[in-house]
């Protein structure tokens, strides 16, 4: 090949990014206020319109820099009822659900519903409180997975196309049975038309105590999950969703409530 024929030099294809071990982490060690504000940083663009449907004591957003999302609070024990928002179809560009994750909790009569004696604390932070606070629902464990799916489909109406449930649970135990209920709760919400974004396990930095050890049957949970899914647009296949950026609109169109 003489210079007039010769193929031009291709160009060299230049790498973006840097190196870097500071990336978001699957596994954490810690408490939900710490994980929390680099899930939303992970996965929620500065200046979008989120509702914390199970807000409870606002634990989540202690870390969370005041002013940089706009927030929408509320729980049932504020009187919103996260199966029966008071949002627009559509309205919102994210959503956070973090409703009692053992059924002893939604129990609806006070004296079986656990978290009595040395769980009262966990009680009041995690049970919505009250006589039948939280009706509704199976027994057991169903009651767990049916608030946790109401309330999925009520996000599924209330979030834009591509908005973002961040979700958080923990499996149990029950009745004797093995519930894993982050697997459940991603099969169930694949049905409503949620994609599985991301997955965030949360280690607890202390060892759990046992008041009366008769034998172990099961490990003991240590460990709880933020889940994070996107909504699917109707019409469109969870399975070939792929993940996408989203984009917010201009402020002010996204409000509904
Ligand atoms: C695990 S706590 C939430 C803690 C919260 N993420 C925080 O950072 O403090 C569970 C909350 O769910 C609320 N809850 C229970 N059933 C509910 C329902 N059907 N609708 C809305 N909130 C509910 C309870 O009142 C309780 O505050």
């Amino acid at each position: 090949m003489d210079e007039a024929t010769e193929a031009p030099p291709r160009a060299r294809r230049v790498q973006g990014g840097s190196a870097t071990a500071d990336v978001v982490l699957s596994a954490h060690a810690g408490g939900n206020a710490a994980l929390f504000p680099r899930i939303l940083a992970l996965h929620v663009p500065p200046g979008a319109l989120i509702a914390d449907v199970t807000y409870g004591q606002g634990v989540f957003w202690q870390q969370v820099p005041e002013g940089l999302y706009r927030v929408l609070p509320s729980d049932l024990a504020t009187g919103t009822d996260c199966r029966a928002l008071p949002y627009a179809d559509g309205s919102l560009d994210a959503l956070v659900l973090d409703p009692p994750y053992m059924e002893g909790l939604l129990r609806p009569k006070s004296a079986t519903r656990g978290g009595l004696g040395s769980h009262a604390g966990l009680r009041t932070y995690y049970a919505a409180g009250g006589e039948g606070a939280a009706p509704g629902g199976g027994r057991w464990h169903q009651a767990v997975l049916d608030l946790y799916l109401a309330a999925a489909a009520e996000a599924r109406r209330v979030l834009r196309d591509h908005g973002i449930l961040i979700v958080k649970c923990q499996d149990e135990v029950s009745a004797n049975r093995q519930e894993l209920t982050h697997v459940q709760i991603v099969t169930g919400l694949a049905e409503l038309g949620f994609y599985a974004r991301d997955l965030f396990v949360l280690v607890r930095p202390n060892r759990p105590g046992v008041a009366r050890l008769l034998r172990q049957v099961h490990a003991r949970k240590n460990h709880s999950y933020f889940l994070v899914f996107q909504k699917v647009p109707p019409g469109q296949s969870v399975a070939r969703y792929r993940t996408r950026a989203l984009i917010l609109r201009a402020p002010g169109l996204a409000t509904g409530a």
